[in-house]
């Protein structure tokens, strides 16, 4: 099927990976900074309407949740007013939106995974917008997308595993926090089921999105780090060293200490489930940080 795609914060984490996932396809388009500014809202009004397309992909986000604690203003104006306003134009030519949010939504304290029908209790103010524009989101249009992510890792910007992985290549010993679960999402495997949404007959609404399993960030960090070695690396450490949570002193916003996604969702509605975060972080780590001479 053929659409007309145009993506917003293309040189993020997420969005930059479906730029590059989807650039075989016709009529893709990536803007990023400085071209767009979604904080002005006149603005961002005015770029949508130079624009054809059938699908807008909102991959734009005050991401920093400590600095959303302070930037609270700036966060409300990317996280809430924008989306609001992508939606409004999006709805105005019949196109749908797919915007993005965060397990962030929940309080954390659940100890199964959460569906789309538990109620959310953000814990800081990043929770916090974005639930509320992931809100304005569906009550301008059901038919656009929300789809709650967490984890996320990938080619187009470093995360968790690469600096992990850069550290143990380095130094004798690293950690991670063990007390905090949820699950990582690889933003390729994430393009392909985004793609389900381009076909209009897959029901709009709330989606949660990422690879199946569930662990911590040291469970996490201690999988990254054994893939490495097994792809050739030469590590120094596979050791990861267990901190808690409350030993991170520098984090400012509160963060959800469980806030693993169902999928069974979007499973139903697409007939796809996601495979294992162990298989999607393989292949990450095999095509991005082994060396060249143990991948041929
Ligand atoms: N990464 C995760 O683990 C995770 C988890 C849960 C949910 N999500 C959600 O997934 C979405 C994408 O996140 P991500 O991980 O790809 O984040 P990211 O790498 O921080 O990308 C966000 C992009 O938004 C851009 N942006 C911020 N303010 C902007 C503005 N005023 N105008 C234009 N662009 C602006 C940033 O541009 P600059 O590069 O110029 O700052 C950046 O390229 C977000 O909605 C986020 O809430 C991510």
């Amino acid at each position: 099927m053929k659409r007309r795609v145009l993506i917003l914060g293309s040189h993020g984490r997420l969005a930059g990976s479906l730029l590059e996932c989807w650039s075989g396809m016709d009529h893709v388009i990536g803007l990023a900074r400085p071209a767009l500014d979604v904080a002005d809202g006149a603005s961002l009004r005015q770029q949508l309407r130079d624009f054809e397309f059938d699908v807008l992909v909102n991959g734009t986000g005050l991401t920093n949740v400590d600095r959303c604690e302070s930037a609270r203003d700036e966060a409300w104006r990317v996280n809430v007013l924008a989306p609001e306003i992508m939606a409004e134009c999006a709805s105005q030519r019949g196109a749908r939106l797919i915007h993005f949010s965060t397990d962030y939504v929940f309080d954390g304290l659940k100890r199964e995974p959460y569906s789309e029908a538990d109620v959310p209790s953000p814990q800081g103010w990043y929770g916090t917008t974005k639930l509320e524009g992931e809100k304005r989101v569906l009550q301008c249009d059901p038919r656009h997308i929300v789809a709650r992510v967490s984890w996320v890792f990938g080619p187009a910007k470093p995360s968790f595993v690469d600096t992990l992985i850069d550290r143990a290549l380095l130094e004798d010993r690293v950690e991670a926090i063990a007390d905090k679960f949820s699950c990582p999402t690889l933003a390729t495997d994430a393009a392909a089921w985004i793609k389900c949404f381009f076909d209009f007959s897959i029901s709009g609404g709330l989606y949660h999105l990422c690879n199946s399993g569930s662990c911590s960030w040291r469970e996490y960090g201690v999988k990254a780090l054994e893939l490495a070695a097994n792809a050739g690396l030469k590590l120094r450490t596979t050791e990861v060293e267990p901190i808690r949570l409350a030993d991170m002193k520098q984090f400012i916003a509160p963060r959800p200490v469980f806030s693993m996604l169902s999928t069974h969702k979007f499973a139903a509605a697409t007939g796809i489930t996601p495979r294992h975060w162990h298989e999607a972080l393989r292949d990450y780590i095999h095509k991005k940080h082994a060396p060249i001479s143990s991948s041929t």
